[in-house]
């Protein structure tokens, strides 16, 4: 990932506004509205600022997460990028683009060819089979049958769903019909594909098959993602960085290592409490500076490694990990820094002071990987939970909407 952070964003947000409400325009730039909360603002206006003087890029090839709370702001920030809605300020640029600037014909290109957007309610059309749902986007786009018949096929294979060509999205299961959805956002080879929280509907194990279907297309395909969730788990699983809001406004940006192992405030302190630290932080935070006579043995560890691969290897081997990059000795962990990850985990109390240590010490030892958590810590992060296996548990009756609080662990 790290490398290619460098190159030009796809999306470039900057102080960007969506005020809903009367005369929304002039509450972005009016000051006596700047200090405001959410509720004060709309007492006082009547108007609702969804989105908020929001400013991040999205980097080719990575998995951005948008989380936080119903009414949070994050369809409205999602829409804005397409102009979907039209932002009330601030700046959007796509590929060096202006997209506030782009008029209508290049507008419909941007949506039609380079953003594609994955709904939480599918948005399928019932009477269509999913081969002409799939190429929908495709004919669209006036791609003849045949052509766009074929690519329809290709991806319906791509998303599991062979043989299924045939049917009606009434005869699918919810899985089913949200892997059509997942084709027909595919089907048009997009630079970017946007989710809207596209598996909330789904329940708790079928989410998790859909999951591993975008992480396995993802790195297949390199594909730059946007991905709106509510679902902290689904949001630490998923993302190579997550944007987490409040009332329209960002609290925190960061990996989700970062955030869970510095949360930027009570708000998100509050939010990853729960986490298993040790399955999202890795040793690179974990360790302390290596001892006189401690560099020729122990474990040897990647400094992206998770502390819980370290927990093991210290508990198989009884003595301290190494955390090399490459031939190079960055520093050791053992028990004591492994427990002040996990301790952490309790009750929101704070640092101890050997966790203190441990960040001093790789503050030190890692200023030249401030990238952060690669992809290994992403995937490790699901590995040690119960496989759901790749199997067909989507044949599970989809009545039941839940509200995504089910999953327990990250
Ligand atoms: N068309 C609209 N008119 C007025 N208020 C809206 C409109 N759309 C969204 N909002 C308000 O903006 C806020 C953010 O909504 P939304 O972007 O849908 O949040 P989320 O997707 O995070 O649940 C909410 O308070 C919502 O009520
Ligand atoms: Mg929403």
């Amino acid at each position: 990932m790290s490398e290619t952070t460098q190159a030009n964003p796809v999306f470039s947000v900057r102080k960007l506004w969506k005020v809903f409400g009367p005369k929304a325009a002039k509450v972005p730039g009016d000051q006596a509205y700047a200090g405001l909360s959410a509720a004060e603002l709309r007492a006082r206006t009547g108007c609702t600022a969804a989105v908020r003087d929001v400013s991040f890029d999205v980097h080719p090839g990575e998995v951005f997460v948008v989380m936080g709370l119903s009414g949070s702001g994050k369809s409205t920030l999602v829409r804005c990028l397409t102009r979907l809605i039209e932002p009330t300020a601030g700046s959007l640029v796509m590929d060096g683009e202006d997209v506030l600037a782009m008029d209508s014909g290049r507008l419909r290109e941007l949506r039609r060819h380079r953003a594609s957007m994955v709904f939480q309610n599918f948005g399928l059309l019932p009477h269509r089979s999913v081969l002409d749902n799939v190429a929908y986007g495709l004919e669209i786009q006036g791609m003849g049958k045949a052509e766009r018949r074929e690519v329809a096929a290709r991806m319906v294979d791509k998303v599991g769903l062979e043989g299924l060509g045939e049917r009606r999205p009434g005869q699918l299961s919810g899985g089913q019909q949200q892997r059509v959805g997942l084709a027909r956002a595919l089907a048009v080879d997009p630079e970017v594909m946007l989710f809207d929280e596209p598996f909330s509907a789904l329940d708790p194990l079928i989410r998790r098959d859909m999951q591993e279907e975008v992480i396995r297309l993802h790195h297949e395909e390199g594909r730059t993602m946007v991905f709106i969730t509510h679902d902290l788990n689904e949001a630490l699983r998923l993302g190579d960085r997550i944007l987490l809001m409040r009332d329209g406004e960002v609290v925190q940006l960061g990996t989700p290592e970062e955030i869970v192992a510095n949360p930027a405030d009570d708000y998100v302190r509050d939010f990853v409490r729960d986490v298993p630290r040790e399955q999202v932080i890795s040793v690179r935070r974990a360790m302390r500076p290596a001892a006189d006579g401690e560099a020729g043995t122990g474990t040897a560890l990647a400094p992206g490694a998770l502390v819980s691969e370290a927990i093991e290897a210290v508990a198989r081997t009884g003595e301290p990990a190494r955390v090399l990059d490459g031939e190079k000795l960055l520093g050791v962990v053992g028990h004591e820094q492994l427990l002040a990850v996990v301790a952490g985990n309790g009750g929101g109390a704070g640092t101890s002071p050997a966790e203190e240590a441990a960040e001093a010490a790789v503050e030190d030892a890692a200023e030249d990987d401030s990238a952060g958590a690669d992809r290994d810590g992403d995937s490790a992060s699901g590995a040690s939970e119960s496989d759901s296996g790749a199997g067909d548990k989507d044949s599970a009756d989809h009545g039941d909407s839940d509200n995504g609080k089910a999953v327990a662990g990250v």
